[in-house]
């Protein structure tokens, strides 16, 4: 049997395809390239350019390649973004996931991943957060991907497919192998944003918030290894595949950093001394987004193997270098 991995071209997509093919498994990738690359598949999965909304396309896919299992990442994911183009959000995020959804019930998939989101729990704080917190997204990008884990539970309910939901903390790193890593030339996440600073392609860069109630003034997150996130994915896939139940799963250490230790971190790692200014808030910002991560660990045995913020930032910096080489080819 065949996965489906959508969005497979993209940041977190192309780390789960790896993940999987290093496994031996079948990979299907069904991107439409917007935002990623073709050259990111790795060459022992099968890309197909298409859009995962294309009921039809999707449907017949799913029987000719006979999935029986789909991950789906595509859709788009910039916070600030989706407050200015709110239906890009809910075409991109909640529509595409609705008509996938449709193709799965018609091509009869048993067991559907869904890449959401912490940003689904709102205005957090310094306690990390569990699944059964209530839910209350400030952005059109989180209200869009709580929106599709409700049309996931109610069509697994009237269907009969199991799903796994994994809302995500903080993405960061790259394979450690540098096989892949973060490539939208468009980069708005912290450690892409300093690592940019670091290497000369923007001239510095802007804390954005320095007087939030937290040791340092500035914002916390729970950066999470993309590397780890991908093991994460592979865990619950092979806990739907073996009878295991539906369920939601945050995916985060359990720790975070502040937005200027990351900074920092950075500016060792690379030995760049870049230039960083302080800035006012950006609308929206948590104070602090911290997962709590007991069900994962205790339910599937999850053991993250690169909790470590140098490792993140080494793996995200070795990345970058590369991706820079290949862009002055390109
Ligand atoms: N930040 C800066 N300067 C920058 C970029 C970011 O100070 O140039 C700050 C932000 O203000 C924030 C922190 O760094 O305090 C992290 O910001 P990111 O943009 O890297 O990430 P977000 O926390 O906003 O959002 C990310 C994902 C979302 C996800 C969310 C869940 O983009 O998809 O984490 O925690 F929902």
């Amino acid at each position: 049997m065949t996965v489906l991995i959508t969005g497979g071209a993209g940041y977190i997509g192309s780390h789960m395809v790896l993940n999987l093919c290093d496994k031996g498994e079948n990979v299907v990738v069904l991107d439409n390239l917007s935002t990623g690359h073709d050259w990111s598949v790795d060459a022992r999965a099968r890309l197909v350019i298409g859009d995962a909304g294309d009921i039809e396309t999707v449907t017949a896919l799913i029987r000719r390649e006979q999935i029986d299992s789909i991950i789906h990442f595509a859709g788009s994911i910039i916070v600030p973004e989706s407050v200015v183009e709110p239906l890009k959000y809910y075409a991109n995020n909640t529509g595409v996931s609705r008509n996938l959804l449709e193709a799965a019930v018609n091509g009869g998939v048993s067991n559907f991943i869904f890449s959401s989101t912490a940003a689904v729990y709102g205005m957090t704080g310094l306690e990390p957060v569990a699944e059964d917190s209530a839910l209350s997204p400030m952005s059109p990008y989180g209200r869009s991907k709580m929106m599709t884990e409700m049309m996931i539970v109610d069509a697994a309910a009237a269907h009969g497919f199991k799903y796994g939901i994994l809302r995500y903390f903080n993405v960061a790193g790259a394979d450690p192998l540098a096989r892949s890593g973060q490539s939208s030339s468009v980069a708005t996440h912290l450690i892409k944003v300093a690592l940019q600073a670091a290497t000369g392609q923007r001239e510095g860069m802007q804390i954005f918030g320095t007087d939030y109630e937290t040791p340092d003034g500035t914002c916390i997150r729970d950066y999470i290894h993309v590397s780890d996130l991908a093991d994460a994915h592979a865990l619950v896939l092979g806990h739907l595949k073996s009878g295991g139940d539906s369920a939601v799963f945050n995916c985060g250490y359990g720790h975070g950093f502040s937005v200027s230790e990351v900074v920092s971190r950075v500016k060792s790692i690379t030995g760049v001394d870049f230039p960083v200014s302080l800035a006012a808030r950006r609308d929206g910002d948590p104070p602090a987004i911290i997962a709590n991560s007991a069900r994962i660990k205790t339910a599937l045995g999850w053991t993250p193997a690169h909790d470590d913020l140098t490792q993140i930032v080494t793996d995200a910096f070795a990345w970058e270098k590369k991706l820079m080489t290949r862009n002055r080819k390109e």
